[in-house]
């Protein structure tokens, strides 16, 4: 760990803060940690994105970070699942041919129980549910993983970040071990990433997208993490946020995605981000080992 790390991290344990940030400051540009790699929306090239399966396959293949989506069903429901509408990812058309465009908001849970979220990927996966948030907490839990999630379209559901910080605190995940290295919370919506600091100041937060740098300071207020698409950062760019504290004191990380071959997984290794988020993440595990 470098000294301004080394600074930080020391300004953040005095000031009793209950976090302790993954290696912060530990690039591997400069000799330190490799970035831990995320199985996106689980391992989601090899089963089913965003279920129950998707995080049993990242943890069989020796993952604990993996991704979510949480968005909200018509009756209140938080449920993981990344389009705003089912068709994609479930049989709804099939079981409720005249409801299109079939957007979860418009569906009650019990309606979305009903539905196949795994035949579309392949036979193997028939009978796979969308899981609530509540059945995923637990699967997470029970696998010893850890968990990006990301609140997916919290425009359209007023309220979901005091009511996803209600769930992770029903499911154990807001005492001070799950907070201090287990849980980020992320999203596009830099107003929903503000909301969900403010509610809760312990859990650790990221903005997903790509931040002009003049701009950066103001995010770093409240998120630990700027979460970019590889092919919008550089270099340069990852030590500019570096070169900031985040929210909690220690420097603002990178986790770049969605990263799935070899090369650019080199890439954003040289780039010195902390974090690799992928669909294949035994690809990228592949990569950084060479
Ligand atoms: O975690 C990064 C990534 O999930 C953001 O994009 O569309 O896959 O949710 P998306
Ligand atoms: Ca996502």
């Amino acid at each position: 760990m470098h000294a301004r790390a080394l600074a930080a991290t020391t300004t953040a344990l005095l000031a009793g803060a209950v976090l302790t940030l993954a290696a912060p400051g530990a690039h591997a540009d400069d000799g330190g940690a490799p970035p831990v790699v995320i199985a996106h929306r689980g391992a989601s090239a090899y089963a089913p994105e965003n279920t129950l399966p998707a995080i049993d396959k990242a943890a069989a293949l020796g993952f604990r970070w993996v991704e979510n989506d949480v968005q909200r069903t018509k009756d209140g429901r938080l449920v993981v699942i990344h389009d705003d509408s089912l068709k994609r990812t479930t049989n709804v058309e099939d079981v409720f041919p005249d409801r299109a465009p079939w957007k979860v908001k418009d569906f009650t849970y019990a309606e979305i129980a009903r539905l196949d979220a795994g035949s579309w990927f392949g036979p193997e996966y028939v009978g796979t549910r969308v899981p609530t948030l509540a059945e995923y907490m637990r699967r997470v839990e029970h696998n010893h993983q850890n968990l990006l999630l990301e609140l997916k379209n919290p425009e359209f559901y007023p309220g979901i970040e005091q009511q996803t910080l209600k769930v992770l605190a029903n499911a154990g995940w807001l005492d001070a071990p799950h907070v201090a290295g287990r849980l980020v919370v992320q999203s596009f919506n830099a107003d929903s990433v503000r909301t969900v600091h403010q509610l809760k100041p312990a859990v650790k937060t990221g903005f997903l997208g790509t931040p002009n740098l003049t701009d950066l300071p103001g995010y770093a207020g409240f998120v630990d993490q700027i979460n970019p698409t590889y092919g919008s950062i550089s270099a340069s760019y990852v030590n500019a946020v570096h070169a900031l504290a985040g929210a909690h004191g220690a420097p603002l990380e990178v986790s770049t995605w969605t990263v799935d071959d070899a090369a650019s997984a080199k890439k954003v290794v040289g780039y010195g981000v902390d974090g690799i988020i992928s669909n294949k993440p035994d690809v990228v595990r592949a990569a950084l080992q060479e």
